[in-house]
């Protein structure tokens, strides 16, 4: 008999890029999150080698599952359903976590989740919320995406607006790199341009004025690059804290002008880049300003994690979903919009 939904215990895996990650959720409720970091083996390369990360995934990913199921004082034997990243991402990386899942559920013949990252990190805002998914304009920004939905429920997004080109942190992490900065760009950017002056260096707010929902990062990372020559009278932390002002005004005007379009009252911000400092900063200040109500997941779910992967799979099994054991991953899944 299938387990109820309102108490099913789920095991959830992430292994998009290079963290690998589980986690145990009850009823949607979290019992235990794990994370592995590679940052460390990827920084000696300056970014994510693909081969490097699966070869880690498939080493840590028992010790993790095992360190998150004693965490939340399970047994294997218990799970009712097993849930794993399929895509966006790494191919032979979401091989490892969607691979292991399936034969887990296989194993002990129980349902199998296959999880959109991008829906993970969208939701992981209302996780632990007393009322759950609600309307909202959502932006997500993370390593590869940079996203405006306009969420009506849980399952039915509305693509407001997404970059032509580099997504946010990956214009971080470029910027980073070529500030000579450690990898990720990311946080080592925000920390360094906490000594600094953002109004030192004027940089291109782009597309800000464009009358749609768009963004574009290029450009603004050519700025960075041609201001190199010049980085002996202009201080790192200033080039760094006028790159984030940038970077971020954008990132507000867009999300604010979104709230106006859709007329939602509710902003929900997630994906690695919702953890930079002056971001939450200036989007605590604006929605305040505006009388919007602003989400923001904890820090830990703003970057790679499990628990994010399994809220949304207990919300799938709460509407009776579950997937095929022969769904396949996809490495460029968007997120279902309508
Ligand atoms: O969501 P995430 O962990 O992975 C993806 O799905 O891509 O996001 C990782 C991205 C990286 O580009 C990283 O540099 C960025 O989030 N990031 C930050 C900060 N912390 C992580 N960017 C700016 N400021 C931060 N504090
Ligand atoms: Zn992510």
């Amino acid at each position: 008999m299938a387990a109820d939904p309102a108490s099913a215990l789920v095991l959830a895996l992430e292994t998009s890029c290079d963290e690998t990650a589980a986690a145990v959720l009850r009823g949607g409720v979290l019992l235990a999150s794990e994370v592995a970091s590679q940052i460390a083996i990827h920084a000696q390369y300056g970014g994510v080698v693909p081969e490097v990360a699966s070869r880690n995934h498939l080493r840590a990913l028992k010790p993790v599952i095992a360190g998150a199921l004693a965490a939340a004082g399970v047994q294997i034997e218990e799970i009712d359903a097993f849930a794993a990243t399929c895509g966006p991402g790494l191919a032979s990386s979401l091989m490892i976590g969607t691979s292991v899942a399936k034969a887990l559920a296989v194993a002990r013949r129980k349902p199998y989740l296959a999880i959109n990252h991008l829906e993970g990190h969208l939701l992981s805002p209302f996780f632990g919320t007393a009322e759950g998914v609600r309307p909202a304009v959502a932006l997500v920004v993370s390593g590869g995406h940079t996203l405006l939905v306009e969420i009506e429920a849980f399952g039915k997004y509305r693509l407001l607006g997404q970059t032509q080109d580099d997504a946010a942190g990956e214009a971080f992490d470029k910027v980073g790199k070529l500030l000579g900065l450690p990898y990720p760009g990311g946080p080592n950017v925000n920390r360094m341009a906490q000594g600094g002056e953002a109004t030192r260096c004027e940089f291109p707010r782009s597309m800000i004025d464009s009358g749609d929902l768009n963004f574009s990062f290029s450009g603004l990372k050519t700025s960075v690059r041609y201001l190199l020559p010049k980085l002996s009278s202009i201080s790192l932390p200033d080039v760094c804290a006028s790159f984030q002002e940038a970077v971020v005004d954008v990132l507000v005007a867009k999300t604010l002008s979104a709230t106006q379009i859709t007329r939602r009252r509710l902003v929900a911000v997630s994906g690695g880049v919702s953890c930079n400092t002056r971001l939450r900063e200036k989007l605590h200040a604006a929605c305040a300003a505006g009388g919007l109500e602003l989400l923001i997941a904890q820090p830990t779910l703003c970057t790679d994690n499990a628990a994010m992967i399994g809220y949304v799979a207990s919300l799938q099994l709460s509407c009776g979903h579950a997937s095929s054991l022969t769904s396949d991953i996809d490495p460029n899944l968007r997120l279902a919009t309508c």
